[in-house]
């Protein structure tokens, strides 16, 4: 069997720190907010997937039709012998990219979630022997040491993931993600689309109510890790789409006036009842922005595919 090697970028109790850094400044803030990349949990990982199945959720289907219709090209474009993935989750679409380049040696999956990795990793091992997995526990807002593996390198950041940051956080990620690549390596990059309001609203907040319970969930994450007595039954998820800022806004509304202790930061935080917290956005983007901000980033857009419906886009930008 080929390699499979999981490496760990942060320290053993860098979550720990950084999570009640988070939720301390999250709670005690106004409007109170929660951070996005405690979501994922084994559970919500597992959750995540689940969203990703949903007949309202196009984004995964759409961005999977383009990789199918476009992996030839990419690789051509590429010729990449290291693909980095960052937000890696189950690779589940990933698996056409490794499928079309054919001179690759190494993959590097880069997520929180060390229970996706492991998965996905010991399935994509025994799936294809001869293929390097080199396996990284990270953050990708965080600064990451990638292994020293052969160029030219591709580094993929799918799912629509960047949308999940801020504006400023964006500009600064697309810095670190240039600084990992050479002149010449490319970056392969996953944008949903802005379209059609109901259709946003109904992809984050689908009928059988599965974002809901993956909204939540980062409730349960926080009375695991920090002893806290959330009750997800007593907030209600909501998705809003914010016209503005072209993002869906995600936010868990408390149903009831009520206080919630976290002991681990010696904290008692006060809800009103209809009192909401911003947990996640999720950006939607047109070409020209995402253009000017890989431009900025030292990245030259390349290459700009869509599904047939024009709904979510793969973007290949070169670095200058
Ligand atoms: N790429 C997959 C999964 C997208 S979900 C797809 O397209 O379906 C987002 C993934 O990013 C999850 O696996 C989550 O664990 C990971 N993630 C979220 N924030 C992260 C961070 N700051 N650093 C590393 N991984 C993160
Ligand atoms: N990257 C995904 C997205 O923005 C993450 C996601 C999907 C998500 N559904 C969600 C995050 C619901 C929080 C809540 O599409």
């Amino acid at each position: 069997m080929s390699p499979f090697l999981l490496t760990r970028n942060l320290p053993e109790h860098a979550t720990d720190a950084a999570l009640r850094a988070d939720v301390l400044k999250g709670l005690t803030g106004t409007p109170k907010t929660l951070p996005p990349k405690w979501f994922y949990d084994a559970e919500g990982s597992e959750l995540f997937e689940k969203i990703t199945e949903l007949p309202e959720y196009y984004p995964t289907r759409a961005e999977r039709e383009i990789l199918v219709d476009r992996a030839g090209e990419i690789a051509a474009a590429t010729g990449a012998r290291t693909l980095v993935e960052l937000g890696s989750g189950s690779s589940e679409k990933t698996r056409f990219l490794l499928d079309a380049l054919t001179e690759l040696h190494t993959y590097v999956p880069v997520d929180v979630s060390e229970s996706a990795l492991t998965l996905a990793g010991q399935a994509l091992i025994e799936e294809r022997p001869g293929l390097d997995v080199h396996a990284l526990i990270a953050d990708f807002t965080g600064g990451m040491a990638l292994p020293d593996t052969p160029g030219p390198r591709l580094v993929a950041f799918l799912g629509g993931t960047i949308g999940n940051l801020l504006p400023a956080e964006r500009s600064v990620f697309l810095a670190s993600v240039r600084a990992l690549l050479s002149p010449g390596d490319a970056l392969l990059l996953g944008t949903d689309l802005v379209k059609d309001e109901k259709v946003l609203v109904e992809a984050y907040d689908d009928g059988a109510g599965v974002t809901a319970a993956f909204n939540k969930n980062v409730l349960t994450v926080i009375d695991r890790e920090l002893g806290a007595d959330f009750d997800p039954g007593a907030f209600e998820h909501v998705a809003v789409w914010d016209r503005d800022n072209e993002w869906i806004e995600m936010r868990l509304r408390s149903r009831t006036a009520q206080t919630v202790k976290v002991p681990a930061l010696d904290l008692a935080v006060h809800f009103a009842a209809g009192e909401e917290m911003r947990t996640e956005v999720s950006a939607k983007f047109r070409r020209d922005g995402v253009r000017a901000e890989l431009s900025a980033a030292g990245l030259e857009l390349a290459h700009w595919w869509t599904d047939g419906q024009g709904r979510f886009a793969l973007s290949l930008s070169v670095a200058r």
